[in-house]
């Protein structure tokens, strides 16, 4: 098609293809799916695809053939293929911070090399997935002991951000496969109620800390341990009982030390790997001593097909590709703002904010590469709650509301837990929703059901409105992995399109220094300088705290 400029050089606003999109959505917007269904009989067919075991059907999106196409040259003249190039070969992609971004080099098999700054990153993947399996083997034997020498029967990750949302996310997706007679808790907040409702009924001696920490600086996350390393000391009394009852998870060795961690009880990982991307890293040690070293690799497995999938399938079968480049589409030519993710298994319930991170901390920034302001929006808002219980909630909005919110709907063929017919239920509520949105109700049909005039309005559903649908046969480490790779790629997508460096994350540090210059003065009665609504707020706090 058209020729195809280097990636970032010209301005995505510029590019033909953008322009021509600008003009397609004109006709397109008042295209009704009712009237593109019918239309096509084979649209069903045309606009799904399967790979690597997911089916993905994107019929129900407000598509022709002529916008696939025309979204698919947009993918070209980014220079989307040349991009995944570059991240698989280890270029500095993450150009703000001059880092590679090899999150793919986690679930690699064995026998890959991928070579940066001449070390063969594989090599060192797989000598930390040795030391974690050992590790998590001796802790669900009963083989670690605590200081006190009685098994560990609790383990409490200890991280934030991505140190915390993957581990908790992946506990709680895989719990079917986890070791029961083992407990897991997840503490991340710095509000001291996280860490004492976690702690509360449980035994030191029985206890083991995973501190999760890319940095290991994180306020949050060192406030955490510290007040873990008091609650294990108070209890157990002796300073070498840490060495039994915590591990540090980190690519800071000096600060692992410095905190009182014995190195040889840290699990490392890398500069390459971003806090979002990591949870397949080290610190997926909770879930791997939850669920065991054979269900973690099956899981790296899963990851890695949809990696190969994502490098190798043409643009057009590519299912990353095209979920990302649907999200562009609806966010720059429909002024849609958030996308729902709507997962119809409970199992999934902590996966709509694991995705807010992977997709909001990598594509909420509004700087190209090239350091100029963009002139388009850029990474909408991700929320969503698992299905059925969010129809009960906020789906009224997305049916009635006057916001477009394209949704990604999840299912399984088959349930972890059949009991009776809850799952045929479960998933005729999700074919439903998406049939729902998609055709609506006209306000004849509505009238036809003897519905009066003046209520036939209220009872009518516009529809029109887009989803995807991802179907999996049963929810399993090697299915979840291949889920995270899915969105994993589908933000990796949308960020080259809109040029802007997905893998960093200034917009956090502001906060953190803000918060580390008022943390001493709500402690003592210096004079303030911030504005009067800061400095009031202060006062407020250091008037009323005991
Ligand atoms: O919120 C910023 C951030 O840097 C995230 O990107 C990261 O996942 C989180 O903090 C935790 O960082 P660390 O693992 O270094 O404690």
């Amino acid at each position: 098609m058209s020729t195809t400029p280097a990636p970032g050089t010209t301005p995505l606003t510029e590019l033909p293809a953008w322009k021509a999109l600008e003009q397609h959505a004109v006709t397109l917007k008042s295209a009704h799916l009712r009237d593109l269904f019918a239309e096509d009989p084979e649209r069903a067919t045309r606009f799904s695809l399967e790979a690597e075991g997911l089916f993905f059907d994107y019929s129900k999106n407000r598509i022709t053939s002529v916008t696939l196409a025309l979204l698919l040259d947009l993918a070209e003249q980014s220079g989307l293929r040349e991009h995944i190039d570059a991240m698989f070969r280890g270029d500095r992609i993450n150009v703000t911070e001059n880092r590679s971004v090899l999150h793919v080099a986690l679930r690699a098999p064995k026998s890959q090399k991928i070579v940066v700054d001449g070390v063969d990153v594989v090599a060192q993947v797989h000598a930390v997935l040795e030391k974690m399996s050992e590790f998590s083997s001796r802790v669900r034997s009963g083989e670690w002991k605590g200081f006190t020498g009685k098994r560990v029967r609790n383990v409490i990750n200890i991280g934030i951000g991505g140190s915390d949302l993957g581990p908790v996310m992946a506990y709680e997706a895989l719990k079917h496969y986890s070791q029961r007679d083992l407990t897991f808790r997840f503490v991340s907040n710095v509000d001291g109620t996280d860490f004492a409702e976690a702690a509360r009924d449980l035994d030191p001696a029985e206890t083991l800390f995973i501190v999760a920490s890319k940095t290991f600086t994180t306020l949050e996350t060192m406030t955490n341990a510290n007040s873990a390393r008091a609650w294990v000391l108070d209890k157990l009394g002796d300073p070498k009982a840490i060495a039994s009852h915590f591990v540090a998870l980190s690519t800071n060795a000096a600060e692992v030390s410095k905190f009182g961690i014995d190195t040889a009880n840290m699990f490392e990982f890398w500069d390459w790997v971003g806090g979002r991307y990591s949870m397949d890293s080290a610190i997926g040690l909770s879930t791997m001593i939850a669920i065991g070293p054979e269900s973690f690799r099956a899981m790296l497995a899963g990851f890695h097909s949809i990696d190969e999938h994502f490098r190798n399938a043409p643009l057009a079968e590519n299912l990353p590709v095209l979920m990302g480049l649907l999200t562009v589409w609806y966010s720059n030519f429909f002024g849609a703002q958030t996308m729902a993710i709507l997962p119809y298994d409970q199992y999934l319930k902590r996966f709509p904010a694991y995705l807010q991170q992977l997709t909001m901390e990598s594509n909420g920034k509004s700087t190209t590469v090239s350091g100029t302001h963009v002139k388009y929006e850029t990474g909408p808002v991700y929320w969503g709650e698992p299905g059925t219980n969010g129809q009960h909630s906020f789906y009224q909005l997305i049916h009635q509301g006057t916001r477009l919110i394209p949704c990604d709907f999840l299912g399984f063929m088959r349930s972890l837990n059949p009991l009776g017919d809850h799952h045929d239920i479960l998933t005729a509520n999700l074919f439903a929703q998406a049939e729902a949105l998609a055709f609506g109700k006209t306000t004849d049909e509505v009238i036809a059901q003897g519905t009066p005039d003046w209520l036939a309005p209220h009872k009518t559903f516009e529809g029109n409105r887009p989803s995807n649908m991802i179907l999996a046969e049963q929810l399993t480490p090697e299915v979840l992995g291949k889920l995270i790779a899915l969105y994993e790629h589908n933000v990796f997508t949308q960020g080259v399109i809109w040029q802007i460096d997905s893998f960093d994350q200034w917009g956090v540090e502001l906060g953190k220094v803000l918060a580390m210059r008022i943390v001493p003065e709500l402690k003592s009665a210096s004079p303030l300088q911030h504005d009067s609504s800061t400095n009031a707020l202060i006062e407020r706090y250091r008037n009323q705290k005991v």
